[in-house]
């Protein structure tokens, strides 16, 4: 039995087999609407989602499968004082595989260790979030051609953007792959990462504060969102955040090619203004998502069509 905890727990070549299967997916629909005949999906989520809950429902519903879950941890048993370990294996018992997000780091490892169905890792605190980074590997690979060979912008909250630190573990096993860390001092990538993972790579990298001075340079813009979230005070967050807001005067600096993506939610960081500029590719991902959930799914069940 597998589950997906970490970008990690896949080879490239494993990630290259789903990217391929989720590509199958979207362009032969028909031929997995009844790949997950009577299986179930459980979605334990322990803090909001609108696209990572709704596209594990939606991608279990197109491969003919059934749904259950909770969307907040005040409508479960966490309510009550159940831990992650006894409420998964409840979950065991009624569904066949389990996507969890939780805010603490750590809780769908937690899961996976007394589950005796495949968890997948929904996103947990500020740690990661993995199959955002399916996501956008399958938008960069479908969109750009390649996942190597490439300048990779990383913009706004590069400390506690869980989206970011995933797909920075993923991409650095493509060859070619630089990053521009475009962060305020406060929200830089957390050095866990940089000298964990970049420097210990040798993998090339500039930090810069102003957006503007990237732009010209990119084949890729990852825009994320200040999270409120994860901030101890609400006056360190008001300051920092607009502190980037992607406009059209600012697109004018970059390549015609180069594309913009978003995990979203959005709130300020990019302008409705740029949202039919051909590339701002950041709702397609969103539609990308289901595909590679639906190809995660029938990997981790062990179902081939
Ligand atoms: N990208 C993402 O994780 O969005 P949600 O929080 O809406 O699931």
């Amino acid at each position: 039995m597998r589950h997906l905890i970490s970008p990690m727990d896949f080879s490239v070549e494993e990630l290259d087999d789903l990217l391929a299967l989720a590509k199958d997916i979207e362009d032969n629909p028909e031929k997995y609407a009844h790949a997950c005949d009577g299986k179930k999906i459980a979605t334990c989520f322990y803090e909001p989602s609108t696209r990572t809950r709704l596209s594990f429902e939606a991608a279990m519903l197109n491969l003919g499968g059934s749904v259950l879950g909770f969307s907040s941890a005040d409508s479960s048993s966490a309510a009550k004082g159940e831990s992650v370990s006894d409420t998964i294996r409840v979950i065991s018992c009624y569904a066949d595989i389990c996507a969890m997000r939780h805010p603490k780091e750590g809780a769908p490892l937690v899961a996976s260790q007394h589950a005796t169905i495949p968890v997948i890792n929904a996103g947990d605190g500020g740690h990661q979030h993995p199959t955002q980074t399916l996501t956008d590997l399958l938008t960069i690979k479908n969109l750009k051609g390649r996942l190597d060979h490439l300048t990779i912008g990383l913009c706004g909250d590069l400390k506690f953007g869980r989206t970011v630190h995933s797909l920075i573990r993923a991409l650095v096993r493509y060859p070619g792959i630089r990053f521009i860390l475009i962060s305020p001092p406060e929200l830089r990538l957390p050095s866990y990462i940089r000298e964990g993972v970049l420097d210990q790579m040798g993998i090339p990298y500039e930090e810069v504060v102003r957006l503007e001075e990237a732009m010209s340079d990119l084949d890729i813009l990852y825009m994320t969102r200040v999270q409120r979230e994860r901030f101890f005070n609400e006056e360190d967050y008001i300051r920092m955040k607009d502190y980037y807001i992607l406009n059209r005067e600012k697109m004018a600096l970059a390549p015609e090619d180069m594309l913009i993506l978003h995990p979203l939610p959005r709130v300020n960081e990019i302008s409705t203004e740029i949202d039919d500029d051909p590339r701002a590719v950041y709702f397609k991902q969103a539609q990308y998502g289901v595909y590679v959930r639906m190809a995660l799914i029938l990997t981790l069940l062990g179902i081939e069509v």
